[in-house]
C-alpha cells in the first residue's frame, strides 16, 4: 500500500491491486439516470475488452449499476456489490460500507479488484485507485451521469490503442498508472 499526497495536497493511499474500468464519451459521459444503462449501443470490442481484463478477478460494483446489468452476476469473476440493502442473491458478496471493502482489499493483496462503477462508487474509491482502464467512445449520446473528475497529472499513460468498432465508432483504449511521489 502506498501512502502519499496528491498534487492538491489531499492524502490518498492507493492500492496496487485496485483498478477502475469504465467507458465514457469525449465529454466524460458515462450514464443515463433515466434508463440507468449505457448511453451508447453495444460496442462489441469494448465488451470483449472488459471481459478479458476482468476475467478471473474480482469486480466491485454499486447497487444501482449492479441491478441494471443485463446479465448478473458477472460470470468468471467474484462479484462484490456495495449496498446498504439486503439483496437476495447468494452468488454475490454484499459489502455494506467502504471500511468493509477496504478490509477485503487489504486481506487479499494478490487479488486484482476492478471497480466497475457507477459514479458513486468511483467517487468513493478514487483515492485508492492505482490503475485506470479508460475506454473513450467518439460520438454524441444522451445522458446525464459523468465520470468523476480525475486529475490525470497524477497518472501516466502506459498503454493506448485505437480501433474503429463494428458499431461504427472510433474507440480509444487507454491504461494509466498512478504516479508515486
Ligand atoms: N460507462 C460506464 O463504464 C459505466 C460503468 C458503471 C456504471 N455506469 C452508469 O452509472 C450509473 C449508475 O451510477 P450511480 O452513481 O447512480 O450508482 P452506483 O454507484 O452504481 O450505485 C450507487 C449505490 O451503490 C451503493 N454505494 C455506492 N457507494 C457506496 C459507499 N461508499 N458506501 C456504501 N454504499 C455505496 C449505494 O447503495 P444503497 O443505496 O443500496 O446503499 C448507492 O445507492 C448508470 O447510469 C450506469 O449505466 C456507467
Amino acid at each position: 500500500m502506498l501512502e502519499a499526497k496528491n498534487k492538491i495536497g489531499n492524502s490518498y493511499s492507493s492500492f496496487k491491486n485496485v483498478s477502475f474500468i469504465w467507458a465514457q464519451d469525449k465529454k466524460n459521459l458515462i450514464g443515463n439516470s433515466q434508463t440507468l444503462s449505457m448511453p451508447w449501443p453495444n460496442i462489441p470490442e469494448d465488451l470483449a475488452y472488459f471481459k478479458k481484463i476482468t476475467w478471473g478477478h474480482s469486480i466491485v460494483v454499486g447497487r444501482r449499476t449492479y441491478l441494471n446489468l443485463p446479465s448478473k452476476p458477472l460470470e468468471g469473476r467474484k462479484n462484490f456489490v456495495l449496498t446498504s440493502e439486503e439483496l437476495n442473491d447468494n452468488q454475490i458478496e454484499i459489502v455494506s460500507n467502504l471500511n468493509e471493502l477496504k478490509k477485503i482489499i487489504e486481506r487479499s493483496p494478490s487479488e486484482k479488484f476492478f471497480i466497475i462503477g457507477g459514479k458513486q462508487l468511483f467517487q468513493a474509491t478514487l483515492p485508492w485507485v492505482k490503475w485506470l482502464y479508460q475506454t473513450i467512445i467518439s460520438g454524441f449520446f444522451p445522458g446525464d451521469i459523468y465520470m468523476v473528475k480525475i486529475n490525470y497529472s497524477e497518472f501516466r499513460l502506459i498503454k493506448q490503442k485505437t480501433i474503429f468498432s463494428k458499431a461504427n465508432y472510433l474507440v480509444n483504449f487507454n491504461v494509466f498508472e498512478r504516479l508515486e511521489d
